[in-house]
């Protein structure tokens, strides 16, 4: 047990190998994990379920207003429900993702899974957050603020690989596809995408993730001490 205590922040955009890390981070520092992108996702599945037009934000926020939202908080297992059902495997589905961006652009529901983030953080001795806004909004006090980015390309092959595509007209629309995400998620007006002022830029392009995990325990171990 390394004995860390605080708040590590990790943001940045998909395909980044971020959740991963950050899960891998969690288990060495012995900390608490929350996933805020899996609370966005659950969200959106409340909103398909109910039926609306994920660009309708007025109904997208009454949905969301009303779903119970439950998340996990341990790096080794995932827990993830909306009105107790069980929707872990549901959230990661080409449905949730293509409306996840439009529901997590409506403010009323930023405003309510924030302050759920902040509530299921709030007691914990040491925790890794994960998301886009955590450094910059939701833990703007945390410990070590890590904000972890690769080009593109690298996130495209990465998504690939994962999903064992190979041809390479299907990489290069994966690579659009991110480009288009990051676009939407940086130029939104409610906690657009962006490193804190004071975020480590981490960039995995050309790093395995073994290495990413080093640098951001090291990071997390040296600010701890440095307090
Ligand atoms: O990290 P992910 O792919 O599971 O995130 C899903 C979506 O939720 C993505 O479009 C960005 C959004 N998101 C957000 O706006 N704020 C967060 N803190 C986490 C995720």
């Amino acid at each position: 047990v390394s004995g860390f205590r605080g708040q590590v922040t990790l943001d940045g955009p998909s395909g980044t190998g971020k959740s991963s890390v950050a899960r891998a981070v969690a288990a060495r520092l012995g900390a608490a994990y929350l996933d805020t992108g899996a609370m966005y996702r659950a969200a959106t599945v409340a909103v398909l379920d109910a039926g609306v037009d994920p660009e309708d934000a007025e109904a997208v926020a009454r949905v969301v207003a009303g779903a119970r939202i439950e998340v996990g908080t341990a790096a080794e297992t995932e827990r993830v429900e909306v009105d107790g059902a069980d929707v872990a495997e549901r959230i990661r589905g080409a449905e949730v993702t293509r409306a996840v961006s439009a529901v997590s652009a409506v403010p009323a529901v930023r405003r309510r899974l924030v302050d759920q983030q902040r509530s299921l953080v709030g007691s914990a001795d040491a925790v890794v957050v994960e998301g886009r806004d955590i450094g910059t909004v939701v833990l703007p006090q945390a410990t070590v603020k890590v904000y972890l980015t690769a080009a593109p390309e690298a996130r495209a092959q990465r998504r690939a690989l994962q999903l064992g595509i190979s041809d390479p007209a299907e990489v290069a629309a994966l690579a659009a596809d991110l480009r288009r995400r990051d676009e939407y998620d940086s130029s939104r007006a409610d906690s657009p995408l962006r490193p804190a002022a004071d975020a480590v830029v981490v960039d995995s392009t050309d790093l395995d993730r073994e290495a990413v995990v080093d640098r951001v325990v090291g990071l997390a171990l040296a600010a701890a001490g440095a307090r």
